[in-house]
């Protein structure tokens, strides 16, 4: 009898940690999935599926001991199966403590590319930040898009991307007359080394947000992609992209207001970009909004009000909407 209830009960308490641990690797895979720029591999899913095959056969072998009378042997083979319970929930543990861990490190690494753009030139210091946060709030306004996006990566890619710009020299980047048809070229260049960077850096799934973030849905944009062909994410993340550049100072014009920066996404609709989007995009609250813009517009340089423009080389024919390296930095061309 004694036998029973010791095998009983280490059948009960390893239960409790293999059931933790099952659900544990439930959290640690949506997590991944999440935030994590790895690969899963099949090893987790074997993992699982193992786990649940251990619980059935757990549950089997406790209600086998119930029902027969216990023995040293069952208090053996219990013990050692709690054992192993135990094992898997550390373990599980420590595989969740690396994921936190590893995140950490790609938030680290973020930031240092955030910073080196910011140290690159002052003129843009604090326009990733912005495009981030801006993206931040227009996720919220995107409730039919919610089962396709990934929130944590959006943003990662919001964050990164210009990051293409860190090769870019900054007399290029902040000149504020027009630009040679050859200095033009090496800045529509950035989209390509942005993704390139983040090919190298581990983060490839959202190398392609970050390359084709200069398109627009008429096909006007860099690389000429239509509408359907544009990545979801680029389009969410060029629309946050020309409200930073529009509502800050730059050298060549002053800031636009939040009316006049709307009303030029809006004109924009159906050429530069999606039209659903831009609907969505309107619905942001705009005292949500100001906050950031005053915040982006900390210690940037006062803008030339009344000249703003810094035209681009000439072009044979230039579309209605003109398309230039931040497209709605020249309303006015
Ligand atoms: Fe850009």
């Amino acid at each position: 009898m004694a036998y029973k209830a010791i095998s009983f009960l280490l059948f009960i308490g390893g239960g409790i940690f293999m059931g933790a641990a099952t659900a544990g690797y439930h959290q640690l895979l949506t997590y991944y999935r999440q935030q994590v720029y790895v690969s899963l591999g099949k090893n987790y899913r074997i993992n699982i599926t193992l786990l649940y095959v251990f619980v059935t056969g757990y549950i089997l072998g406790a209600v086998d001991t119930l029902l027969r009378t216990g023995t040293f042997y069952h208090a053996v083979i219990a013990l050692a199966l709690a054992l192993a319970a135990l094992y898997t929930w550390f373990s599980m543990r420590e595989q969740a403590r690396a994921a936190v861990l590893l995140r950490g490190k790609v938030l680290e690494a973020i930031r240092a590319f955030v910073n080196t753009i910011d140290l690159k030139d002052n003129l843009f210091k604090g326009h990733s930040k912005h495009v981030y946060d801006i993206v931040n709030l227009f996720y919220e306004e995107l409730e039919d898009y919610h089962e396709v996006l990934n929130r944590e990566k959006l943003l990662d890619a919001a964050i990164l991307h210009d990051i293409g710009k860190i090769n870019i020299s900054s007399g290029i980047l902040s000149k504020s007359e027009g630009l040679t048809h050859e200095e033009w070229e090496i800045l529509k260049s950035h989209p390509l080394r942005g993704k390139e960077m983040l090919d190298e850096t581990g983060f490839r799934e959202i190398s392609d947000w970050v390359l084709y973030h200069h398109e627009w849905v008429n096909g006007n944009g860099y690389y000429g992609l239509a509408s359907e062909n544009i990545p979801l994410e680029s389009k969410i993340i060029a629309i946050a992209d020309s409200y930073s550049a529009l509502s800050s100072e730059r050298a060549w014009r002053a800031r636009l207001s939040h009316e006049e920066t709307l009303a030029v996404i809006i004109s924009g609709a159906g050429k530069q970009f999606d039209r659903k989007l831009v609907d969505c995009f309107r619905r942001i609250d705009r005292e949500r909004l100001a906050p950031l813009t005053v915040e982006a517009n900390a210690g940037l340089p006062r803008g030339k009000a009344g000249n703003g423009k810094r035209p681009g080389p000439p072009v044979a024919s230039a579309p209605a909407f003109p398309m230039t390296a931040r497209p709605v930095d020249f309303p006015k061309r």
